[in-house]
């Protein structure tokens, strides 16, 4: 390779990752969020293609590298297509992990093809980077395909311990360090590099395994830190500026992303990494229904408290999504607002089944913007609100977590049970994601409108025209 190109491809990495960086900026709100994803895209496109150049001007002959990465591209590219294209908006935080778990793998496996390929002569610093990498490439493949089993349910979503569960985490966390600083000092060795690949994939399983109930997302995000710095790790060692950056980009925003979660959840951290939550309770979690009685109601009665009320808050959660009602509830938090009610939507930082989910559903159902309030707005009004209307949210709203022994203790919650009446739209008394209880059901302020949301609220929409006609 000529040092002209040599410096042309710096330059033209150094462009695609300034898409990256755009990219991230415009993904702060959710007007720019679209065009942030197509530039970092076409950003990320172009990498691929520089890549492809470099690798076939690098001494070429038409030798094999090149249309494995033809093969490659067409293969993984569809895959990407048809998941982004098939994949139902409630099955996004398995598909995220699903990805966690390629991008890692693929990480770990350059760390690994990098140590194979040492001669004797790879400075310290290289090997430290490829045994970084291949360690947290390895540890993010094995604890994403954990995750993303326990949220498709191929795993129990509860917390799982075996005997001995701390001991054996701890050690493999040991091995697995003491593996990657063997590997970094003798970076052609065979045993080390075993050892670190071995003792981080079972390093990955045993710490998500015990992490169950609410405190997924968590996890989820974690692990992205980690693809982004494992990938950031073999590009150090590679020395390729654009897998250097764009894992950075990746490490930072997951690592940022955990610890607000992590603050937003009531959570640390290095809890979840040294031995997982969540798993102590006091009632059998798992799915199921309760069977705490509790008071029905009608459309017509719900129609009546929210046409006559002031001030209603909204709460929605996963089963807004699951039942794609966000249209019904816009129209319906129109109508009140036409009505004079002062409507306001509280969302909770984890409510649905990703970051940010119920901001995008209600933004693509046109909710105005300012009419979404996060949990720390919303918790002060609930003692002046009229009627707290909850759509499919379950677990958010749980006065179990303001006790201890329970998967979802600790978790601040909307204080929806202070409000005056309190609806709740599901199809049953099943569980939330925690699958523990609703304590909330069995309160006199509440009342249980049954039935899939969309149809619910449909009927809501109609029995208050018919009021106010
Ligand atoms: P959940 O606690 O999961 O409860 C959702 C409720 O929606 C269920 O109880 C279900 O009851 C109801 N539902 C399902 N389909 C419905 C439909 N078609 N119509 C009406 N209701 C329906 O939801 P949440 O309150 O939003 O809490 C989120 C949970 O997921 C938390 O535990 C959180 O930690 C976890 N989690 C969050 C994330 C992120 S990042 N947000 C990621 C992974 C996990 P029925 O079956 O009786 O209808």
């Amino acid at each position: 390779m000529t040092p002209l190109w040599s410096n042309l491809q710096s330059l033209l990495y150094l462009a695609c990752a300034v898409t990256f960086v755009v990219g991230l900026h415009l993904m702060n709100s959710p007007r720019t969020a679209r065009r942030g994803n197509a530039i970092s895209a076409t950003g990320m496109s172009a990498a691929v293609v520089i890549a492809f150049v470099a690798v076939t001007l690098d001494g070429f002959t038409l030798t094999a590298a090149p249309l494995v990465l033809v093969i490659a591209v067409a293969v993984g590219s569809a895959i990407g297509l048809i998941a982004g294209r098939r994949v139902a908006m409630t099955a996004m935080p398995q598909l995220v992990s699903s990805f966690n778990m390629v991008g890692g793998g693929a990480a770990a496996l350059i760390g690994v093809d990098e140590a194979l390929r040492a001669n004797g002569t790879t400075a310290i610093s290289v090997g430290a980077t490829t045994g970084l990498g291949i360690l947290i490439g390895s540890l993010t493949v094995a604890g994403s395909f954990v995750a993303a089993g326990k949220l498709q349910g191929f795993l129990s979503g509860n917390p799982v311990r075996l005997p001995g569960h701390r001991a054996l985490e701890l050690s493999a966390i040991g091995f697995a360090i003491v593996g990657a600083i063997w590997l970094a000092l003798h970076t052609g060795d065979v045993i080390p590099l075993v050892i670190v690949v071995a003792a981080s994939l079972a390093a990955g399983v045993l710490i998500v395994l015990p992490i169950g109930g609410a405190d997924m997302p968590v996890v989820i995000s974690l692990l992205n830190a980690c693809t982004g710095t494992a990938v950031a790790m073999t590009g150090l060692a590679l020395g390729n500026p654009i897998m250097i950056i764009a894992g950075a980009l990746v490490g930072a925003a997951g690592a940022i992303l955990s610890v607000l979660m992590g603050k937003a959840m009531n959570r640390s951290i290095i809890a979840i990494v040294v031995g997982g939550f969540g798993g102590a309770t006091d009632q059998p979690a798992g799915k199921g229904t309760s069977s705490a009685a509790v008071r029905q109601t009608t459309a017509d009665d719900v129609a009546i408290q929210l046409a006559y009320a002031h001030r209603v808050v909204v709460v929605p959660g996963y089963g807004l999504a699951a039942a794609r009602a966000q249209h019904e509830l816009a129209d319906l938090g129109a109508l009140l607002t036409s009505r004079g009610v002062d409507v306001s939507y509280a969302i909770h930082p984890v409510a649905g089944r990703m970051p940010g989910q119920m901001n995008v559903l209600l933004a693509e159902a046109n909710v105005p913007y300012s009419e979404l309030k996060d949990m720390d707005e919303s918790n002060p009004i609930f003692a002046q609100t009229d009627v707290a209307l909850v759509v499919g949210a379950n677990d958010v709203t749980n006065p179990a977590a303001r006790r201890a022994g329970n998967p979802v203790s600790g978790m601040p919650i909307l204080d929806v049970d202070k409000a005056t009446s309190v609806i709740v739209l599901k199809r049953s008394m099943g569980r939330g994601y925690a699958g523990i209880d609703n304590e909330l059901y069995a309160e006199p302020r509440t009342s249980m409108l049954f039935g899939d949301a969309k149809e619910s609220l449909q009927q809501l929409l109609s029995a208050i025209k018919v009021l106010v006609a």
